[in-house]
């Protein structure tokens, strides 16, 4: 028995439960190497990888298992800041430093003091920023805006960016102190393409997670199945593949997923509707994948509701909605089924809500807009519990209301 191959496969195997990130691959075990070695310093790190790759899992292993672990882990989206108030939100400002700022604010790096900053898409940063991120790099310290006293904070910090930082420095819009400050420990997360042979584990790692959370039926893969999933080239990495795996498990019926059920979701992510009518939510890549995940989420609760809905009505505690009735105890998440809801549920195998046929012609916008008109009424258009009846921002909620134009019909 070759003792070292022994060893290094138990290595793995320990590293990969360590941190809870999945893959054998040569790629994956150097990066479970890195980790285990830089986790426990304070030595900041640059996270490179592109979208959907894994880069937030490794900065949050990298954070839990350092001696801050206990301080917080704060998570700035650098990319999402508008340039005007990125210096304010992240090194704070003081009374009166611009109109507006009506008392001292902290930063996220006061909020983060003791514990990690995780600056994502920091190749988003402006010029300007960039200096005085270098500054806190090297020495803990910076001003908040409008300050003239410079605050020091014991903050790790942990960088990621799915841009190439070399390129963005020769054309000029990364600073080059920057980035070589932040290179001198990268982790390289790889894309899924190079690590075909991490399929097979993810893909029944998300499937069997996804069965359990939504007490679900789930038999397994064929063969045939990875096969195909290998040749694909997922471009949205690991979270297009678990989200992928997710919506196939919600929607197909319990039964051995085979090659065919791949190709047709697989074909129906690159056309949509004509090459695969029986998609039932299109896996519009526009759409972005946190909203696709609450879709199938929302409608998965509707599914238990209506089952359990159906449960009263048959031991007669709710009155059987008439046809056209405007009953109060009527529920309006019954509207979102088409017609023939009232097949049987068999909530161990078949997802009868999401059948194919019954939401096919619908778009992930147009469920999307069901289930928050839905929502709405249900809570009297009370903004407030519909946000967080369907775990989304209120603000967001506000913004889709306008998006989709959903007025209160009296
Ligand atoms: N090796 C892995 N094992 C298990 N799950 C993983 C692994 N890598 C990524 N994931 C999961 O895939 C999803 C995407 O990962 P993550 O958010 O870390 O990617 P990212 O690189 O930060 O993406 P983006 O560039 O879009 O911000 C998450 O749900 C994450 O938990
Ligand atoms: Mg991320």
């Amino acid at each position: 028995m070759d003792n070292s191959i022994y060893f290094e496969t138990n290595r793995t195997d320990t590293l990969q439960q360590k941190f809870g990130i999945l893959g054998k691959s040569t790629g994956v075990q150097s990066m479970l190497e890195t980790i285990e070695q830089v986790a426990p310093t304070d030595i900041s790190v640059l996270i490179a990888g592109e979208s959907g790759s894994g880069k937030e899992l490794v900065a949050s292993a990298l954070h839990k298992h350092s001696r801050r672990s206990h301080k917080p882990f704060v998570i700035v989206n650098c990319g999402a800041i508008p340039a005007g108030i990125i210096e304010s939100e992240l090194f704070g400002h003081k009374k009166g430093a611009f109109t507006g700022a009506q008392s001292d604010r902290k930063g996220y790096f006061q909020s983060a003091d003791g514990g990690t900053i995780f600056l994502d898409e920091i190749g988003e940063t402006p010029l300007e920023t960039q200096v005085k991120l270098l500054r806190v790099l090297e020495q803990g310290e910076f001003l908040p805006v409008g300050s003239s006293t410079s605050m020091k904070v014991d903050v790790r910090i942990v960088a990621a960016s799915n841009r190439n930082l070399e390129k963005e420095v020769e054309a000029g819009s990364f600073r080059k102190d920057l980035f070589y400050r932040l290179k001198a420990i990268t982790i390289t997360v790889p894309s899924l393409r190079d690590r075909r042979e991490d399929i097979a584990a993810l893909a029944n790692k998300f499937a069997n997670d996804c069965a359990v959370r939504n007490q679900i039926l789930f038999k397994g893969f064929s063969e045939g199945a990875f096969q195909v999933m290998r040749q694909h080239s997922w471009p949205g990495n690991i979270r297009e593949l678990k989200n992928f795996i997710e919506s196939m498990v919600i929607l197909e019926k319990g039964g051995v997923i085979k090659t065919d059920v791949i190709y047709r979701y697989l074909n129906a992510e690159s056309t949509p509707t004509e090459m695969n009518p029986l998609l039932p939510v299109k896996l519009d890549r526009n759409v972005d994948q946190a909203e696709r995940e609450l879709i199938l989420q929302q409608l998965f609760m509707l599914r238990r509701e209506i089952a359990e809905m159906k449960e009263l009505i048959a031991q007669g505690v709710v009155p059987r909605p008439q046809e056209g009735s405007s009953s109060e105890e009527y529920h309006p998440a019954l509207e979102v089924l088409p017609d023939d809801h009232n097949q049987e549920i068999d909530s161990e195998s078949s997802p009868a809500i999401l059948n194919p046929t019954l939401l096919g012609a619908l778009t992930a916008a147009q469920v999307e807009k069901e289930l928050i008109t839905r929502s709405l009424e249900r809570f009297n258009f009370n903004k407030r519990k519909t946000a967080q009846a369907l775990e989304m921002a209120e603000r967001t909620l506000y913004r889709k209301i306008k998006e989709y134009d959903i007025v209160k019909e009296s």
